[in-house]
Formats: C-alpha cells, sequence, structure tokens
C-alpha cells in the first residue's frame, strides 16, 4: 500500500514548507486535502488544524504532527479520533524568536512606550521617569520550553524574575513558584506578567478579573499565549478602572481581530497581529521528517503531547 502526507497549512507558508520537504526528502508522496488520492494511504498529517470531515476519512492515520508549538486548536476538534498520537512542534529557534519577541515586549511595557508612542505623534519631546530592570519584576506564566527560556534571559538581563508552572521548576537566577498557593505569590509581586502558558480547559481564561485583581495595582500584562487566555471584558474593565496600567497582546480570541473591536484604537492596549513566533519550515521540517520516519519505523514521534493534559 502506497504511504502519503497529508499536508494542510496556510497559503503564506505552505511553499516553504513544502520546499523545505522536497530539499530534505525528495521521495515523499506529499498530498493535500484537495488533492487527496486515495485517503487509506494517508498515514501522517501534517497541519496546524485539518478541515472539518478529513479526519473521519482517513482510516490509517498513525500520527498528527501539528505546525505549531501550541496544539489547542487541533485538540478541541471533536474529529480528532480520541487515541491518535499527536505531536507539536518543539523547535529552539522558534523558542528564541519568541523569548526575543517577549524580551521587545516587556521593554516595551517597563519603559512606557505606548505613552511615548503617543506623545511622538503628537509631536511631544517627554520624558518618563526611568525605573531599573533590577527593581521591576516580571512574573512569567509557564516555564515550558519557550517560558522557561525568557525567565532566565530576563533574568540575565537584569530584572527581577519570578516564574510560574503548574509543577516545580527550578532555573538559576528566577524566583520559581507552582502550584495554586505559587500562583497567588508570582501574582502578588509581578509588576509585568508575561504568559506563556499552554490553552487548555485550565488555563481558557485564566487572565481575567481574579487575577487582574491578584496583581499590584499599575500592573503591566503581556499575552503571548493564546487569545482565550484573556477574558477581554476583564481586561478593559481593569485597565478603564485604572487598575492595571497596559497591556500589549499579540493573539486573540477571534482572529484577525475583528472590524472595530476595542482592543483596535485603546490607548492603553498594543496589539501584534500573532506574529510573535512561528515555526520556521526550514529550521523545522527536519522534526517533521524525523517524526515520519520514526512512525513508519514502528517508533513513537518525537514530542508527543500529552492530550490529557493538553500540551
Ligand atoms: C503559534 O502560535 C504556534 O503555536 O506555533
Amino acid at each position: 500500500m502506497a504511504q502519503a502526507i497529508l499536508f494542510h497549512t496556510s497559503k503564506m507558508l505552505a511553499s516553504r514548507w513544502l520546499d523545505a520537504f522536497a530539499r530534505l526528502e525528495p521521495a515523499l508522496d506529499i498530498r493535500t486535502p484537495a488533492n487527496l488520492g486515495d485517503p487509506a494511504d494517508i498515514d501522517v498529517a501534517v497541519s496546524w488544524r485539518l478541515p472539518p470531515g478529513t479526519f473521519p476519512a482517513l482510516p490509517n492515520l498513525k500520527l498528527m504532527q501539528c505546525t505549531g508549538a501550541g496544539v489547542d486548536q487541533l485538540l478541541i476538534d471533536p474529529e480528532l479520533p480520541p487515541d491518535l498520537p499527536v505531536a507539536r512542534m518543539v523547535d529552539p529557534l522558534q523558542a528564541d524568536e519568541m523569548v526575543a519577541f517577549a524580551i521587545w515586549a516587556v521593554v516595551d511595557q517597563h519603559r512606557e512606550m505606548a505613552v511615548y508612542r503617543q506623545d511622538i505623534a503628537q509631536q511631544r519631546w517627554t520624558f518618563r521617569p526611568q525605573r531599573s530592570m533590577r527593581k521591576r519584576t516580571v512574573g512569567v506564566l509557564g516555564l515550558g520550553s519557550m517560558g522557561g527560556v525568557l525567565a532566565a534571559r530576563l533574568a540575565a538581563l537584569g530584572f527581577d524574575v519570578a516564574g510560574w508552572s503548574r509543577s516545580a521548576k527550578a532555573i538559576d537566577s528566577v524566583t520559581c513558584y507552582h502550584g495554586d498557593q505559587g500562583l497567588a505569590a508570582l501574582l502578588s509581586r509581578a509588576e509585568i506578567l508575561v504568559n506563556l502558558l499552554p490553552l487548555t480547559p485550565d488555563t481558557r481564561g485564566i487572565l481575567g478579573a481574579t487575577l487582574f485583581a491578584a496583581l499590584p495595582t499599575g500592573a503591566m500584562v503581556i499575552n503571548l499565549g493564546r487569545g482565550p487566555h484573556v477574558n477581554e471584558a476583564d481586561l478593559l474593565a481593569a485597565l478603564d478602572q485604572g487598575h492595571l496600567a497596559s497591556a500589549l497582546l499579540d493573539v486573540f480570541s477571534v482572529e484577525p481581530l475583528p472590524d472595530g473591536h476595542p482592543f483596535w484604537t485603546h490607548p492603553k492596549i498594543t496589539i501584534t497581529p500573532h506574529i510573535a513566533s512561528l515555526a520556521d519550515p526550514d529550521h523545522a521540517a527536519p522534526q517533521v521528517i524525523e517524526n515520519i520516519r520514526r512512525v513508519r519505523a514502528g517508533l513513537p514521534a518525537l514530542n508527543l503531547v500529552d492530550r490529557q493534559a493538553g500540551y
């Protein structure tokens, strides 16, 4: 029987993935939803999310390889077969890009750049008092392959850094918290909070009224996780009441952000269009090919997701 890959991703990146596959493994038989051939041939699907009706049509699928680091968009698909192994991207280059973006976001908030942007647009030459990084506590939610590196690099820059994860972790020069009590302790100190948690049923809406109230007055919130981590109405209320000073958001519950959404123009919100860090096909394709080889050799894929935990 033929063995083929089902490949489906955004138009923006598709040709770069296909070029990388062609260079690394020219013999791969790659199909798309529009050009599926015999669905029984497909043993591995490579995608961010598959179009409705695709999973039930693939009787011999052995691996769902996600092209993203976050797999929440796949795990909520009611058609995803319950026992199908799902692998995610764990790409050090993607983590580095995320860390660089997050450092920009932290410095943007730390130095109150949104206020400067507004002043400069009005041709106003102003100075804000400069806080030392050493006196600024940054809290990082999620200490996985991205958050863990971010916490260490922020500490190396000189910020006072605290991190929180579900299970206990230890990172040099970072105060690490875990569990519910640990979360309360971190929030009470975090003047700038960066979210890099995976989106799971436990973390959906975590950036909401209760969490905001636990942050110090004047705190700043950065969301680089997923849009549904944020309760949007609660965020607007916390900003408008002055409890939070500002927010920087890269991800949204509905993407693209709908026309007329209040986040577009809110003076205390800086938005970016889900660009913090996508896997670079040239760098990430080898791990996809390795997983295809492993599945075909009867070995477990690398970077498998714990479907119960959701990441
Ligand atoms: C991007 O959002 C990813 O999950 O890789």
